[in-house]
């Protein structure tokens, strides 16, 4: 793999593939294992857009997590898995052993009708058989669709739906702190009425449950029946690789579409350079694998690596806050990447926590999800750093595949707060509401992409024109990511965050309308409208303003129905924080309902309005200030 290991080196590549890109990703593309080699390097435009890398190359991505390093990793460790409960064992897997449960798992599948091609939702926990079965379907040519264990069965239901997903892969429950997650029950009620080949069960804890004949298989029967031999299939460069939804400022969730050659030279080339991996380095990514977070960068970009991760069933605060950083002494983590979530609640608790720990281990740590404020940076930096540590603060998001802007641990300098400058092969322009781009530095704008880069979205599954809307037709040429952002007097890019209807609460992506039509759900609502609002440690929280038929008799009561709505239809994460019921909302002559209003409202901010000449009714603005409970 290309390392870059010094600033003068990210310069000259980052020269390199903006005068030559092809050239560029030709040479890292070659350090992988290609049964074929490509034909042309890039062919695209982003008008459709149609995005091609590596025309006609041929490989499989899992010879390149797992085959490859037979040679001279095979007793390597790939994987620690660490449990919920800190007094389970933890289990481990060599490269060597890995390989022989992937494909052993891959034969199942072949055996239970999934062919080339086929969808197959993983609805489970956190435990090694997430990943194997991701792996699995790889090896396969079946397309992964992961859906997070959070998610509600209706909101599971619509992914399966979507995607044409005729077999799941769960477990009979999973654990989070002290709760259990009933999987095998969800996934019952999501597919109650959908024709399911089979759905195969890992038994994680035991817990009674249905298995329905001709259906329903135990992963451990199922798997005691084939061997663990099994060719790769021989996969084209832009076949899929998986789907995984994401929510968007309109609609329903979208199935975002990535490809198998040029995620893999991404995630395999950013991880390498962002966390500077080492070999025998224990990485530990806090993510859960139903977001891409762990895709790229639990799955693929370290097994690219023949790199050592490590998978944490729990949670960072059960049984106790210093539950990361008893792990992290235990298995001696060298690379640690959270999102600033974590670390506002892991320092809410206070520094007693942290402190008895060595963390001695530890060379970089990283953030990712959604802006860290400078506050948690230092604290990050401090205490868990210990100030020698560099912290990468990586901006990327579901579409991009792979972190786009960050430093690169120990070679670029840090800036609080600030991602940094863009990867090599990476082009962000700031673009005014216009469109016009705005040069130079100290400048604020929307923030684009400018040219291609291999883990790129390549389509919204299903609905190609939908994937241009949303993000190439808006300002046409670019990829607009929905983020604004500034460009400080050294080009450092600072996000500023979302500039759509999209919430970011504990650095996952929520839709507004997504929420609002759920809460329009219950019998009672009429019309309701959500914002994000600061939250100390979620960052965002939600915000919803909801006008009912009738005045609710018991408000608490109709809040409590509101939120189970929401749990149900979309899932915990979806739940409104504050829930205010207002006679009307500010809306536009047309009929808009003037977001910018419920915002400032919704923070506190009512002194200055700003402008609200245009909207129907002005006096309703006054009317939801008075009857806003902060
Ligand atoms: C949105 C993407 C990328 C994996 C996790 C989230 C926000 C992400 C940062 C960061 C500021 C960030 C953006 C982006 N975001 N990382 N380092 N600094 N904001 O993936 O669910 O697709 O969300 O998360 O707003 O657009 P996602």
């Amino acid at each position: 793999m290309y390392y870059i290991n010094s600033l003068e080196e990210y310069e000259r590549s980052y020269k390199k593939s903006i005068e030559e890109p092809k050239q560029f990703w030709d040479y890292i593309a070659t350090t992988f294992y290609w049964r074929r080699k490509w034909e042309q390097t890039l062919v695209w435009n982003f008008e459709e857009p149609n995005i091609n890398w590596f025309v006609s190359g041929k490989l499989n991505i899992t010879e390149n997590c797992l085959d490859r390093h037979l040679k001279d990793h095979a007793n390597h460790l790939a994987l620690i898995w660490e449990p919920n409960n800190p007094n389970e064992n933890s289990i481990t897997y060599t490269y060597a052993e890995l390989h022989a449960a992937v494909s052993q798992f891959a034969n199942t599948l072949k055996r239970q009708g999934v062919y080339k091609g086929d969808r197959v939702c993983l609805y489970m926990p956190m435990i090694p058989e997430l990943l194997i079965a991701m792996l699995a379907c790889a090896r396969i040519g079946a397309v992964h669709s992961v859906v997070f264990g959070g998610f509600s069965a209706k909101a599971l239901r619509e992914r399966i739906l979507d995607a044409g997903c005729k077999i799941v892969v769960t477990a009979d429950a999973g654990l989070r702190g002290h709760r259990e997650i009933p999987m095998k029950e969800i996934v019952d009620e999501a597919t109650a009425d959908i024709d399911i080949r089979s759905v195969i069960v890992f038994k994680r804890t035991g817990k009674p449950i249905r298995m329905q004949a001709e259906r329903d298989v135990w992963w451990h029967d199922a798997i005691s029946q084939v061997d663990s031999v099994c060719e790769a299939e021989e996969m084209d460069a832009e076949d899929m690789l998986f789907i995984l939804y994401t929510s968007g400022s309109t609609g329903k969730p979208k199935g975002v579409v990535h490809t198998t050659g040029g995620f893999m030279v991404y995630t395999g080339y950013t991880f390498q350079n962002v966390f500077q991996y080492q070999s025998g380095d224990v990485f530990w990514c806090t993510a859960d694998i139903g977001w891409v977070t762990g895709h790229s960068y639990i799955v693929y970009g370290p097994l690219l690596n023949a790199a050592t991760v490590l998978m944490f069933e729990g949670i960072p605060t059960w049984p106790n806050p210093d539950r990361c950083w008893q792990i992290i002494d235990k298995h001696k983590v060298n690379i640690f990447y959270t999102a600033p979530t974590a670390i506002r609640s892991l320092m809410a608790h206070g520094d007693e926590w942290v402190v008895p720990y060595k963390l001695e281990s530890l060379r970089v740590i990283g953030s990712v999800g959604e802006p860290i404020n400078h506050e948690a940076w230092e604290w990050y930096h401090r205490l868990v750093g210990k100030n020698k540590c560099p912290l990468v603060d990586t901006w990327w998001q579901t579409e991009t595949g792979g972190i786009m802007i960050s430093a690169l641990a120990g070679i670029s300098s840090l800036k609080p707060s600030f991602a940094g400058l863009p990867l090599p092969g990476v082009q962000p322009v700031l673009l005014d509401t216009k469109g016009n781009v705005i040069e130079g530095n100290n400048e604020e704008g929307l923030l684009c992409i400018a040219f291609p880069w291999p883990a790129m979205i390549r389509t919204t599954y299903g609905e190609h024109e939908q994937c241009k809307q949303n993000y190439f037709a808006t300002f046409p040429g670019y990829y607009f990511t929905g983020d604004g952002a500034k460009r400080d007097e050294d080009g450092y890019y600072r996000i500023i965050g979302r500039v759509d209807d999209v919430i970011n609460v504990s650095g996952h992506r929520i839709g507004t309308a997504e929420v609002e039509d759920a809460i329009n759900e219950h019998d009672n609502v009429v019309e309701s409208a959500v914002v994000g609002f600061s939250h100390p440690i979620k960052g965002q929280g939600i915000y919803a303003y909801v006008i009912c038929n009738q005045p609710p008799a018991d408000t608490n009561q109709t809040r409590h129905e509101i939120n189970e709505m929401v749990t149900r239809i979309i899932g915990p994460i979806a739940r409104p924080d504050k829930i205010q019921f207002v006679n009307g909302l500010p809306k536009t002559r047309s009929g808009k309902i003037m977001r910018r209003i419920l915002r400032k409202i919704a923070e506190g901010d009512t002194k200055n309005m700003g402008d609200t000449s245009t909207l129907l009714d002005p006096s309703v603005v006054d009317t939801i200030i008075a009857g806003n409970p902060n």
